[in-house]
């Protein structure tokens, strides 16, 4: 049967004391909604509802900003009337003869298998639930059973005295068939405590038509737990960032301190990665065998190659690092820059769209732009290439073996030979041929025993 997925975000989230809705305040730099949707994409949904109150035009610009957002279904609900009166608003949409998910946007780190457990243990003419037994269940429904079986929910404000003491609480995640669902929640009532339409008043329909009703259980229970607040949500960043770091572990890599990582993005590792405390990771980042990344390095849309090692602080952000590389301490490497197998970047060098060949070093104080420099390649400590006019870029050239002595300009657009030699301090501005030397600076007068100024 086709599965399609109801995701309630139509809360204020007033405790976020914030302008943006509450279900767009990010995990890892992603909207916790999206980490929803996202485990709805990989249960193959073929429909995905998203029910908002406030901020529709915010929500929907970023969640379909992404060119992915086609198979996403914006319902709105304009009055907050209950749960039920929330899943009820994409009852229009829904198929009687599907699976119908209800997920919850402010529940970001529920496991797709735990999903998937629940799908499985759903009866085809019945319902399931997803519970958790909590040791304090204070402000959850309660799982009401009768011999064993699921007969109802009863909300915390309506719960006896005997109810409240019931520790199997409801998550809110449900799965049912569309059919059923549709005729649950069109008989719904708000005759209750809060006078709302209570999505959990279906187990009962569900159980006085005479269907089972099964349930599944999360891990933990962070899997479950929402963030109405920016404590709670720096909670749920922190059991997110900790289940990257066991991922990347699993995978191969060792991590200094598994608490002090960051990925904001997807990552991936070879073996013998060693990855030392607070380093970030951003966007995409591949990272391959042998890898050593050094601590304090942030690292954004970028392939490492093996045994490359990156030291302290390095930023590298859309570019592609080759084989057996050394960068760093405090190298930045920007987008567009490609640095070939062997080669070397070292301390305070800034590259911007720039090729460094195989085996090229530039090993201080650089800034590296626009440029295409060739293999075997010495970039003396201080060498600029200045690339930019005020107002238009251009491109330096640099032959294989070619060596920039320290402290040069190289003046853009400009040719450097292969194996040319450039003197230190000069300021090039005009192409230099193949095993040419060139010298352009001052020179060099000496004085003999010149007298020094004298204080007035
Ligand atoms: C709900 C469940 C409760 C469960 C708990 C788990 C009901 C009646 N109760 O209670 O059994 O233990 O979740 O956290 O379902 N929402 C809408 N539109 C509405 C009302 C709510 O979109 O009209 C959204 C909220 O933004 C929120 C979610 O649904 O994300 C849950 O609503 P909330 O009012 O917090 O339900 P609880 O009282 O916590
Ligand atoms: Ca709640």
């Amino acid at each position: 049967m086709s599965l399609s997925v109801v995701i309630l975000a139509a809360g204020k989230g007033t405790r976020m004391r914030s302008s943006l809705p509450k279900v767009l305040h990010p995990i890892a730099d992603k909207p916790m909604v999206s980490h929803v949707i996202d485990s709805a994409r990989q249960l193959n949904a073929s429909n995905i509802y998203v029910v908002y109150g406030f901020g529709g035009d915010v929500l929907k610009s970023q969640l379909t900003d992404k060119q992915s957002g086609d198979d996403l279904t914006f319902v709105e609900q304009v009055d907050q009337l209950g749960t039920g009166h929330a899943v009820d608003m994409a009852s229009p949409f829904i198929k009687d003869d599907e699976n119908v998910l209800v997920l919850y946007g402010d529940v970001p780190l529920t496991k797709v298998t735990t999903l998937e457990s629940l799908i499985a243990v759903k009866p085809s003419d019945g319902m399931s639930l997803l519970t958790v037994n909590l040791a304090n269940p204070t402000g959850y429904g309660r799982i009401v059973r009768d011999n064993g079986q699921v007969v109802g929910i009863i909300e915390q404000k309506d719960a006896s005295a005997e109810q409240l003491l019931i520790n199997e609480a409801n998550t809110g995640i449900l799965l049912a068939n569309g059919g059923d669902l549709k005729r649950w929640l069109s008989n719904l009532s708000s005759d209750n405590a809060q006078g709302e339409y209570y999505l959990t008043d279906i187990i009962a329909a569900a159980h006085r038509e005479g269907k089972t009703i099964t349930t599944a259980h999360p891990d933990t229970e962070i899997e479950v737990s929402g963030a109405n607040n920016r404590v709670q949500l720096a909670v749920l960043e922190r059991a997110y960032q900790a289940r990257q770091a066991e991922e990347l572990m699993l995978a191969g890599a060792t991590l200094r301190d598994p608490a002090r990582i960051d990925v904001r993005g997807e990552i991936s590792v070879g073996q013998e990665v060693v990855i030392d405390v607070n380093c970030i990771f951003e966007g995409k980042v591949a990272i391959a065998d042998g890898v050593i990344i050094g601590a304090n390095s942030i690292l954004k849309n970028c392939t490492i190659g093996k045994n490359t090692e990156i030291k302290p602080h390095s930023i590298i952000e859309g570019a592609e690092i080759g084989e057996y590389c050394s960068l760093g301490p405090f190298a930045r490497i920007r987008p567009g820059s490609v640095m070939k197998n062997d080669s070397h970047v070292g301390n305070f060098v800034e590259m911007k769209n720039t090729t460094l060949g195989e085996g090229a070093k530039a090993g201080h104080l650089s800034y590296l732009g626009d440029s295409d420099i060739g293999a075997r390649v010495n970039i003396g400590a201080g060498t600029i290439t200045c690339n930019y006019d005020g107002v238009n870029k251009f491109k330096t050239v640099i032959g294989e073996g070619a060596f920039v002595g320290s402290n040069s300009s190289l003046v853009a657009p400009v040719n450097i030979g292969a194996m040319a030699t450039i003197g230190a301090g000069s300021v090039i501005v005009k192409d230099v041929e193949d095993n040419d030397l060139a010298v352009a600076r001052g020179k060099q007068r000496n004085i003999s025993n010149w007298p020094r100024p004298i204080k007035n």
